[in-house]
């Protein structure tokens, strides 16, 4: 068995999902934090998005590392590989590859809040990988920081644009969590999907088979689930908007007609009006100069930026200062 440290307990995640609920559903406009859609069905949803073929995010990243592992491992020469937000840990394999190979690495961390997707992809990579020492955390990337075990030099590693999901003043909180839990010569391994024309970004966000409209409902599923709601979840349409000025993709859940709703372990009851629309996610993309800028103010320096074939997405390194 793989060993796993709980830090998001039943009863913690029951408490910060109330929290959540009570700040964001009272709020005006009606808003989520993304964390609460990945229960196992959510988990499940977005690795079915990530072989769909308008969502390219994966596929791009997957291409970067496949050919840029090796010099991720030349240059950090890494002993612990730490995974935030790390899913499947699928794509992650190619570093383990590249480190394994360089002969560095001892220890894999991946943390992640969904214990169904952890557990799967740590007892997968204990088998795959005997050697290595695979400690996993079901933990809060935004709280649960401090708490990483590994030997140094760490890489942390945050792939598949995750950090898109975060606001701009979220990133920049964990971007210096993060400068605060390394030691100077420490690495970050940092996924960003780059701004791109609309069309494709809106149709990475809206397939044609509607598995991004069942991922993105799924909330309201964990909610009727843990907090006893009563959400008629087909009630709700999945929208996916470009936001030129924000430099973001906003999904959004919108009202088919004007509806009450109970959520008796938060004693509430909501009301939504017709076309009322509530925020439950948003995918910021970059450019390269914003990333340095943000990186620079959170104490790391720049070790390299690659891009794939169509300059879609970036892996970038950064060096803690
Ligand atoms: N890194 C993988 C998965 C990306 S999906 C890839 O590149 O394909 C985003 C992942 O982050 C999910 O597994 C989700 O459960 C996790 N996640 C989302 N919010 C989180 C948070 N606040 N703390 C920890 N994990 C989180
Ligand atoms: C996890 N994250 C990077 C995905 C994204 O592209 O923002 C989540 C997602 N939302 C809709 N599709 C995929």
């Amino acid at each position: 068995m793989t060993p796993i440290d709980v830090h998001l307990t039943p009863d913690y995640a029951g408490r910060a999902l109330r929290e959540d609920v009570r700040a964001g559903l009272t709020a005006d406009p009606k808003w989520l934090p993304p964390k609460w859609f990945y229960d196992a069905r959510g988990s499940d949803l977005f690795e079915q998005i990530t072989r769909l073929p308008e969502y390219y995010p994966t596929r791009a990243e997957r291409e970067i590392l496949q050919a840029r592992a090796g010099e991720v491992a030349a240059i950090t020469k890494a002993h612990t590989l730490v995974e935030l937000g790390s899913g499947s840990s699928e794509k992650t394999r190619l570093l383990l590859d590249g480190l394994r190979d360089r002969g560095t690495l001892t220890t894999f961390v991946p943390l992640d809040v969904s214990e169904s997707a952890l557990r799967d992809a740590a007892d997968a990579i204990n088998v795959d990988y005997p050697a290595l020492e695979v400690h996993g955390v079901v933990g809060d990337f935004t709280a649960h920081l401090d708490k990483l075990p590994g030997d140094p030099p760490r890489m942390v590693a945050f792939l598949g644009g995750t950090i898109g999901n975060l606001l701009p003043s979220e990133r920049a909180t964990f971007y210096t969590s993060i400068r605060e839990v390394l030691e100077p010569g420490e690495w970050l391994l940092l996924g960003t999907d780059l701004v791109k024309d609309p069309a494709t970004l809106v149709a990475a966000y809206d397939d044609s088979a509607g598995v991004t409209a069942e991922f993105n409902r799924n909330v309201l599923r964990v909610i009727n689930r843990q907090l006893g709601a009563d959400f008629d979840v087909e009630a709700f349409s999945h929208v996916a908007i470009w936001d030129a000025e924000n430099e973001w993709i906003e999904m959004r859940l919108r009202a088919d007609r004007a509806m009450r709703v109970l959520i008796p372990e938060v004693h509430l009851e909501l009301d939504f009006a017709e076309g009322e629309v509530l925020h439950t996610e948003i995918s910021a993309k970059f450019h390269r100069p914003g990333v340095e800028a943000e990186l620079d103010t959170a104490g790391f320096g720049s070790a390299a930026w690659w891009t794939d074939s169509e300059a879609r997405f970036a892996l970038s390194l950064w060096q803690a200062v």
